[in-house]
C-alpha cells in the first residue's frame, strides 16, 4: 500500500475528472492517495510523505497553467525523490497526426527541462471539449480542430475524446513500480 499524491492544474475541469478517475483506480488497488487542485491553489500540502506523485494538467495556448511549474518549484525535490508521472491533456493527443503528437511531445519536454524534472511516465491523454464553457472564438477553433481529426462535436455540447480504457492501463503500469 502505497501513499500517492495526485495534484492536477484544470480549466473546463476534464484534467480533474482524469485526476479523479486516476485516484479512484489507485484506491481500487488499496493505495492511498491525496488529490490537490492546483488551480485552485490547494498547493500547501506537498509529496514529502508520499511514496509516489501523478501530476495531471491541461494544455491551452501550448502551455501548461502556472500552477503547475510552481508547485514543482516548491516541492520538486519531494517529487523528483521518488516514482512520478506526468500527464499532459490535451485536443492533440487525440490526433492521428503525427506531427501534432510530436508538438505535444515538446511541449511537455521543455517544461519538464525547465522544472528539472525527469518523471518516469509521461503519458499524453486526449481530453473533452465542454462547449459551454467556451467562448464563441474558443468553441469555434476547438470544433474546426476537431473536424481536423476526423471527430465531430457532439450534438450534446460535451465531446469527451478520452481513452478512459488506455489510462486504466497506465494507472496498471505505474502501480507495478510501487
Ligand atoms: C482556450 C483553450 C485553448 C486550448 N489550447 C490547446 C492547445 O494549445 N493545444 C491542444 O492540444 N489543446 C488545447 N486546448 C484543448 C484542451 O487542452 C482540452 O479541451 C482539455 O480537455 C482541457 O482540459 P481542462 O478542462 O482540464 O483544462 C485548448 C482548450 C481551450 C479551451
Amino acid at each position: 500500500m502505497a501513499r500517492i499524491l495526485v495534484a492536477f492544474a484544470s480549466g473546463e475541469r476534464h484534467t480533474e475528472l482524469i485526476a479523479h478517475h486516476v485516484a479512484s483506480k489507485l484506491e481500487d488497488r488499496r493505495h492511498i492517495t491525496r488529490l490537490i487542485n492546483l488551480t485552485a491553489h490547494e498547493g500547501e500540502a506537498g509529496a514529502d510523505d508520499c511514496d509516489a506523485s501523478i501530476i495531471a494538467a491541461s494544455i491551452h495556448r501550448g502551455s501548461f497553467a502556472l500552477e503547475v511549474a510552481s508547485f514543482l518549484m516548491r516541492h520538486g525535490p519531494a517529487v523528483r525523490s521518488h516514482v512520478s508521472a506526468f500527464l499532459t491533456v490535451s485536443l492533440s493527443a487525440a490526433s492521428h497526426d503525427e506531427t501534432e503528437i510530436a508538438a505535444v511531445q515538446e511541449i511537455a519536454d521543455r517544461f519538464l527541462f525547465e522544472a528539472g524534472w525527469q518523471p518516469e511516465f509521461v503519458e499524453h491523454v486526449a481530453g473533452a471539449v465542454y462547449d459551454r464553457q467556451l467562448n464563441v472564438v474558443e468553441r469555434t477553433i476547438l470544433h474546426s480542430i476537431m473536424r481536423q481529426h476526423e471527430t465531430e462535436p457532439d450534438q450534446s455540447g460535451t465531446t469527451v475524446l478520452t481513452d478512459w480504457e488506455r489510462l486504466d492501463q497506465f494507472v496498471g503500469e505505474f502501480a507495478a513500480k510501487l
